[in-house]
């Protein structure tokens, strides 16, 4: 299998901390819950980068994890993470031009192993509902401990619920003050009419100096920590 070095796992102190407190909640929510869709309401709220944080975090907690990038429509990770852009990916794979073992990529010093997207194909919603993707998952939940699917927001378009539809439990990425109460309700609900168990919400994009209650209570416990958190302008808080 090919290896990879990803370029941009967050580090810092705060996001390190809420990631490692979503894998607590991960692995502490029953051993049925393996398949694990990451889904958002629109693009842009961060779910890839949480989605891969975790998967990295589970990863370096000794599990062994796939992650699937099946954001068929709008793939950035192979870009983000600087891998050989020629590289095939889960379209490839779905649409029979390849087998499973040319669109795996172990990353580097972890037992974690990445299937990117490939190129953007005309029928993602086709694809991902296919007998294709249904063997790959049945052979992953035999192989991994976890699989981790990074899928478009379910606010836009329908392949979110195809992917939760085949997922033990999802779990929703909302950003901080982008989409309004009534939006996430209908999402939430349409999540849950796919028969796939909601984990829990992520809450992304926290702005730790305008949002009082996070403020304080960091401020509390982690104010001697100095300079850390306040390089970027938000932090992944990890909610339910
Ligand atoms: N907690 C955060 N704080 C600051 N920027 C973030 C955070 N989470 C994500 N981003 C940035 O937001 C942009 C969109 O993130 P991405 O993970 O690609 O979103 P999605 O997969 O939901 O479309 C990226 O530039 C990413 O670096
Ligand atoms: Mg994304």
């Amino acid at each position: 299998m090919q290896e990879i070095e990803l370029k941009e796992i967050k580090r810092d102190y705060r996001s390190n901390e809420a990631y490692k407190s979503l894998r607590t909640n991960i692995e502490f929510s029953g051993e049925d819950n393996k398949v694990l869709v990451f889904t958002s309401c629109t693009p842009n709220e961060g779910k890839s980068t949480v989605t891969i944080a975790v998967a990295h975090s589970l990863a370096e907690a000794g599990k062994k994890v796939l992650f699937i990038d099946a954001d068929l429509r709008k793939s950035v990770l192979a870009g983000r993470h600087k891998v050989n852009g020629q590289l095939k990916g889960l379209s490839h794979f779905l649409s029979g031009q390849t087998e499973l073992g040319e669109v795996m990529y172990r990353v580097k010093d972890t037992n974690m192993v990445m299937i990117f997207a490939g190129v953007v194909p005309p029928n993602p919603a086709e694809l991902l509902g296919g007998k294709r993707f249904e063997s790959l998952l049945t052979s992953a939940r035999k192989a991994y401990d976890y699989v981790i699917i990074d899928a478009p927001p379910l606010g836009s378009v329908i392949d979110a619920a195809i992917i939760a539809k085949q997922s033990d439990a999802s779990v929703l990425v909302i950003s901080a003050n982008t989409v309004s109460h009534k939006f996430a309700k209908v999402v939430k609900e349409q999540l849950e009419k796919s028969g796939c168990p909601i984990l829990g919400v992520v809450l992304n994009k926290v702005d730790m100096g305008q949002n009082k209650y996070y403020g304080k209570y960091y401020g509390k416990y982690y104010g001697s920590y100095g300079d850390y958190g306040h390089e970027e302008e938000g932090k992944a808080e990890e909610e339910a």
